[in-house]
């Protein structure tokens, strides 16, 4: 059986998240029927459509094919202000272009939100789905975790 390559994103760079501790614990609950690799995003620009040329920067161009690679992607993220880290809406805005051509077109994606708070996490994983632009799966659910 050919197993399944799962994309890893984590919304947080903090050296210790709690976002990419999931990440890293999903990967090896389901290791033995696929492999999860986390994509760091910590390289990636403030976006500028005058970069978005057919010769992305480089950064950019590996997060895309690693999307379009990918049979399906997790984003794990901390919520930041009632709303989704900038770093995170940034690079899922480099990945929705160019337009018409997201690489999260017809991808599966699941989205969790982390928050050490019992109050915490209410509306961002709701934007994080339409920030990826017409993935083949809704992005609805919402976890505390
Ligand atoms: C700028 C900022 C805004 C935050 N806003 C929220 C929030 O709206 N809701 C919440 O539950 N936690 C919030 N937190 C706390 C984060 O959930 C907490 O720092 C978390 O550990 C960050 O995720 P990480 O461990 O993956 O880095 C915020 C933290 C920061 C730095």
């Amino acid at each position: 059986m050919t197993r399944a390559k799962i994309l890893g994103i984590s919304g947080s760079l903090r050296q210790a998240s709690f976002s990419t501790a999931v990440l890293r614990g999903l990967a090896d609950h389901i290791a033995d029927i696929a492999d999860l690799t986390i994509h760091c995003l910590g390289d990636i620009p403030l976006y500028n459509q005058d970069l978005d040329t057919d010769t992305p920067p480089a950064s950019i161009a590996a997060l895309r094919d690693a999307i379009a690679k990918a049979d399906g992607v997790v984003i794990v993220s901390p919520e930041y202000n009632q709303g989704m880290p900038g770093m995170l809406k940034n690079a899922l805005d480099w990945a929705s272009r160019p337009y018409n051509r997201s690489a999260f077109i017809d991808k599966p994606v699941i989205t969790a939100t982390c928050s050490p708070s019992p109050s915490g996490v209410s509306a961002h994983n709701w934007s994080s789905g339409y920030s990826c632009g017409r993935c083949q799966r809704g992005l609805s659910s919402c976890h505390r975790l």
